[in-house]
């Protein structure tokens, strides 16, 4: 059974993320979703949070069957390594993501050269897309609609009203 890693902050999906999640599903027998749960990049979302979300949004719009989505923490080696997957599947939007996936795949593959990088290239409708675009707009305010699924574009803007009611 051929088991993928699809790794990432996810913070939060966006439709660029699904894109890359239907695609990789037809790779691999088992993809596995893994969400980095990691403070030191001050997350909007909780590991737990955002994991539901992936969740919500394979359910709502795909039809996979063969994906799981895990919290992880530390090396995604390690956590590649637990899950017995021999694939960490990347979405490249443009030559900036190359230099930095380039030496993260390269390491990685330093780690356990039983585990290969497959890099997909983003589908040319969201090469712009960013989790971090969707959080500035979202924080001001502004229609996220074309940029995350809709089961969860009021969970973002709920976020920030929570943060604000603080
Ligand atoms: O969505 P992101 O934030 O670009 O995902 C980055 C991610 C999770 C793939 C990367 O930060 C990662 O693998 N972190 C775990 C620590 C690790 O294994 N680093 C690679 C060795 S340099």
């Amino acid at each position: 059974m051929k088991i993928g890693i699809y790794p990432g902050s996810f913070d939060p999906i966006t439709l660029g993320h699904l894109d890359i999640i239907i695609r990789a599903s037809g790779l691999v027998d088992k993809l596995v979703i893994g969400v980095l749960r990691n403070n030191a990049k001050k997350p909007l979302f909780t590991a737990e949070e955002r994991v539901e979300y992936i969740e919500r949004v394979i359910r709502e719009n795909t039809n996979l069957k063969s994906v799981e989505v895990i919290a992880f923490e530390g090396l995604l080696i390690e956590f590649a390594r637990q899950q017995k997957a021999s694939i960490i599947v990347r979405g490249l939007r443009a030559i900036t993501d190359f230099e930095y996936e380039l030496q993260i795949a390269q390491t990685n593959h330093k780690l356990d050269s039983k585990v290969d990088t497959i890099f997909f290239t983003t589908s040319v409708e969201y090469s712009y897309l960013s989790s971090s675009a969707v959080k500035e707009i979202a924080s001001f305010g502004g229609d996220i609609q074309q940029f995350v699924p809709e089961c969860i574009i009021q969970s973002v803007y709920d976020k920030y009203k929570s943060i604000r009611s603080v």
